[in-house]
């Protein structure tokens, strides 16, 4: 990682949900790639410590908090953190999420229980810390990490439909609530990327006898899958001031599936 001397985040701090794999983490990378300071929040102690000590060698100021996304104390813990590390804060991306394949009669309680849990539930506790954060700091830009899933809808994967299409309406609900805070609250929508997550749900969607080719790309309009860095362009267009009077909004970035 190369750190541009002057970015969109220069003197700003971001807190990242997920920020040990996937998304997540190449949001660390693009974020403090732009100047600033990122604290790294994860279930995942080891993996997200690595994302925070890959940010410092290449010159970024990041630190890593735990944080469980579907327990309210670890997340207003993991915010009190960042505020005492750093200050303000003034964006928040949240990209922490679990897969989930199956229809609903594949789907028994405990799983469907576990996807709401960690992709709805989740967001609504770190919205509640980020619109409170955010709002004392003057305003700031929440970037919830939805799924073409929870707009247009795929087969075998119920629960996590369902729970995405619950990020993209509160994401609108919290937008409208907390406008006047000069918070805005926007979410991108990915259809498939190159991901440990993606592995897992071709491996669960085989697990449901459901034939799955290993490009992904059948019904992707551009002929290959979003990458990583792909997702966090369009969430740090969302995060910064380029997109300043923009809130509410679920922004694909799928390569024109969500057209079909
Ligand atoms: N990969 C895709 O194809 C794809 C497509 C659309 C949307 N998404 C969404 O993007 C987000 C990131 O997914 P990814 O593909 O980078 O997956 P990933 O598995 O690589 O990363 C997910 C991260 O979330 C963390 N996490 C899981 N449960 C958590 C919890 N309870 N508390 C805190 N952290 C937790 C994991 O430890 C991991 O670091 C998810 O919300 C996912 O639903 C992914």
């Amino acid at each position: 990682m190369v750190r541009e001397a002057v970015g969109r985040f220069a003197g700003k701090t971001a807190l990242v949900t997920g920020g040990a794999s996937g998304i997540g983490r190449e949001c660390c990378v693009a974020l403090a790639r732009e100047g600033a300071a990122v604290v790294v929040a994860d279930l995942d102690a080891k993996g997200g410590e690595a994302t925070a000590e890959r940010l410092r060698q290449g010159g970024a100021e990041s630190t890593f908090v735990p944080m469980d996304v579907t327990r309210a104390d670890t997340v207003e813990a993991a915010f009190a953190a960042a505020a005492e590390w750093k200050g303000p804060l003034q964006v928040v991306c949240h990209a922490a999420g679990v897969e989930s394949t199956g229809t609903v009669a594949d789907v028994d309680a405990a799983e469907w229980d576990r996807a709401i849990a960690v992709n709805l539930t989740g967001t609504y506790h770190v919205g509640r810390s980020a619109v409170a954060a955010l709002g004392a700091a003057g305003g700031g830009s929440l970037v919830n990490v939805g799924s073409l899933y929870g707009t247009v809808g795929t087969r075998n994967m119920a629960a996590y439909c369902a729970s995405k299409g619950g990020v993209m309406m509160l994401t609108r609900a919290m937008a409208l609530d907390h406008a006047a805070q000069k918070v805005r609250v926007n979410a991108v929508c990915p259809g498939p990327v190159r991901t440990p997550m993606l592995g897992r749900i071709f491996t669960g969607l085989r697990g449901h006898g459901v034939g799955v080719s290993d490009s992904g790309m059948n019904d992707i309009p551009m002929g290959r899958m979003a990458s990583p860095a792909d997702v966090a362009a369009a969430v740090l267009y969302l995060a910064s001031s380029d997109s300043g009077h923009v809130t509410g909004t679920s922004l694909p970035v799928d390569g024109g599936a969500s057209c079909m």
